[in-house]
């Protein structure tokens, strides 16, 4: 069930992220698994920071679930890494479809929607499925760092969202991982051994889907390689709440 008005004030919300500004990673986690439990759920996109905070979780025993919004056009390294994962971790991934196949899709809309109007194929395949996971959980826990884009310099440990207007429902979202660097997460997937995409051997430093995503170069930030071509920096499921209160 989402999160209930009277089950956490706006000034509580803000002095708790003031307070896991200087938390570890897993004092933030068990207050969140003491106080949501299976409430509290991790979305991934099988990349470094979201995996280094499912180590850290798995390791403390905090069994919350964990997702992933599969868009049918992720890579086939991407899809054989959940397998991975789930085997490393002894977990299971849910994957969150979205309603229509790419076929679909293409059929109703056009084919390659991503070229002509991405913000709708991220908005069909990702941010409405992702929604209605939102519906079902009090807490949304996400792998998002300042680091890694002007876009996300500002985001918060922790965040309140009128997620529903119309049934006044909110949602409290988790971004423990703001504060950490790029190497400081691959140091920690590197010393546990944490399986990873090999795509990222290949200089693709942020993944998605395969039509709207590309290795980077050097010197470029490391979410240049999405959307090349697009005035586009989010696909949608890190703007779509609003702002914060
Ligand atoms: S994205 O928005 O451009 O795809 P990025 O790959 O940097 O984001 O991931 C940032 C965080 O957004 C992840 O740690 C994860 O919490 C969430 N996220 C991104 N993509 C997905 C996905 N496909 N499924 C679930 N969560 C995702
Ligand atoms: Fe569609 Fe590209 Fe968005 Fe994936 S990232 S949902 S292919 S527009």
């Amino acid at each position: 069930m989402s999160l209930l008005p009277h089950e956490i004030q706006p000034e509580e919300v803000r002095a708790l992220s003031a307070r896991f500004e200087s938390a570890s990673l897993e004092e933030i986690l068990r207050w969140t698994w003491e106080r949501f439990g299976t409430r509290a759920a991790i979305g991934t996109s099988f990349q470094g920071a979201g995996l280094v905070m499912l180590h850290h979780a798995v390791r403390a025993g905090f069994n919350f679930r964990v997702f992933s919004l599969d868009t049918q056009l992720l890579f086939p390294e991407t899809y054989e890494l959940r397998s991975r994962l789930e085997e490393f971790f002894g977990i299971q991934i849910e994957m969150l479809l979205p309603d229509q196949t790419p076929e679909e899709q293409a059929a109703e809309l056009g084919v390659e929607l991503w070229e002509s109007k991405p913000d709708l194929c991220c908005t069909l395949r990702k941010v409405v499925p992702l929604q209605r996971k939102l519906e079902q959980h009090a807490v949304w826990m996400t792998g998002v760092r300042r680091q890694q884009s002007e876009t996300r310099d500002g985001v918060g440990i922790l965040e309140l969202y009128h997620f529903d207007v119309l049934r006044d429902r909110y949602i409290l979202k988790l971004n423990p991982m703001a504060g950490w660097t790029r190497e400081a997460v691959w140091e920690h997937m590197k010393q546990h051994g944490i399986p990873y995409n090999p795509l990222q051997d290949q200089g693709y430093r942020s993944i998605g889907c395969w039509p709207c995503t590309r290795a980077t170069k050097a010197g470029e930030h490391e979410r240049a390689g999405r959307w090349t071509g697009f005035d586009k920096a989010e696909c949608g499921i890190h703007t779509f709440l609003g702002a914060s209160i």
